[in-house]
């Protein structure tokens, strides 16, 4: 069985005074918690059991807020991370949840959106579980804030968006491809051991991408381009969050409906009945949300 986590750490600098009191996780994009479509995303990849990792102040409140998991029909356990000390740490602290399976973990300010999402995370969800990782490439005008992957494409004519990646590299200052890494990752059995021997960058942190460098080095890193018709975003600045917040809210109108619902997922993969939908459809009340799930349990909204 594959594992899940969302890493929702950090202390949320770059968007004070916001988050002086409140995690950046459970800020409003357009209309839900930023973490409901992190959620979302590894619930597409049909991924049930969910560990989230927060700092010691945040964990407590996003664990309020979504609880043990079964109105989403999954199983959630929290943990921490005292410091901020990077994104491979996440798969040390989460060493024994994870045991032997392969694991995923999503980034909890970012959010994908595009019609055959989940067809994709199932494609890197085999990958993972054949032994291999795999990592999503997004073109980006800014590549100097990310991880970049540098790569060739293997088959053009598959169109399936698989590219060989030659070389990643974390924020470099001349970046030789525009392809960011986006922060959702699936890792082979043995991710703990693996992230056990990185060694702290020169901003202190275990870096993902020398997580990655590891898995290139021994040939087991698979890239997948996330291309035009797919949309990803981070949400930790003041610019992105506001992207954000347009996007949702301008596919919502022109759509005429919610995205990334976790508890309408649950209900389309028969992860939840009728019965539990209602129960939270009533609890988000008269909110276009709660109207949402509503139109779902009627059969209004089948897709
Ligand atoms: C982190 C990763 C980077 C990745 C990015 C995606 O950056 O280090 O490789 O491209 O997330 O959001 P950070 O959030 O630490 O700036």
């Amino acid at each position: 069985m594959m594992k899940g986590i969302i890493l929702a750490g950090g202390s949320g600098t770059r968007l004070y005074p916001l988050t002086l009191v409140t995690s950046k996780q459970l800020l409003p994009v357009y209309n839900k918690p930023m973490i409901y479509y992190p959620l979302s995303t590894l619930m597409l990849a049909r991924i049930k059991d969910i560990l989230i990792i927060s700092t010691p102040e945040d964990t407590p409140r996003i664990e309020q807020l979504l609880g043990d998991g079964s109105a989403f029909g999954l199983s959630l356990s929290y943990a921490v991370q005292e410091k901020p000390e990077g994104l491979a740490q996440a798969f040390i602290i989460g060493k024994d949840f994870i045991g032997d399976d392969s694991c995923a973990m999503v980034l909890g300010d970012n959010i994908f959106y595009g019609n055959g999402l989940g067809h994709k995370l199932m494609a890197a969800r085999k990958t993972a579980e054949e032994g291999s990782a795999c990592v999503f490439g997004y073109y980006v005008e800014d590549p100097e804030r990310f991880g970049i992957m540098e790569f060739t494409r293997h088959d053009r004519d598959a169109d399936d968006g698989a590219v060989k990646i030659t070389r990643v590299e974390e924020k470099p200052a001349n970046p030789k491809s525009n392809y960011a890494i986006a922060g959702l990752y699936f890792y082979p059995s043995g991710v703990s051991a693996k992230a056990e021997q990185v060694k702290p960058s020169v901003r202190g942190e275990l870096e993902i991408t020398t997580l990655n460098e590891m898995y290139l080095e021994e040939d087991r890193l698979q890239g997948q381009l996330l291309g035009r018709g797919f949309t990803w975003m981070d949400a930790g600045t003041f610019y992105s969050l506001r992207k954000a917040t347009n996007f949702v809210c301008m596919i919502e109108q022109y759509q005429g409906m919610t995205i990334s619902a976790p508890e309408e997922i649950a209900y389309r993969f028969g992860w939840i009945d009728e019965v539990k939908l209602k129960e939270s459809a009533l609890k988000y009340g008269k909110s276009p949300y709660g109207e949402h799930l509503m139109a779902v349990l009627e059969g209004k909204i089948v897709l």
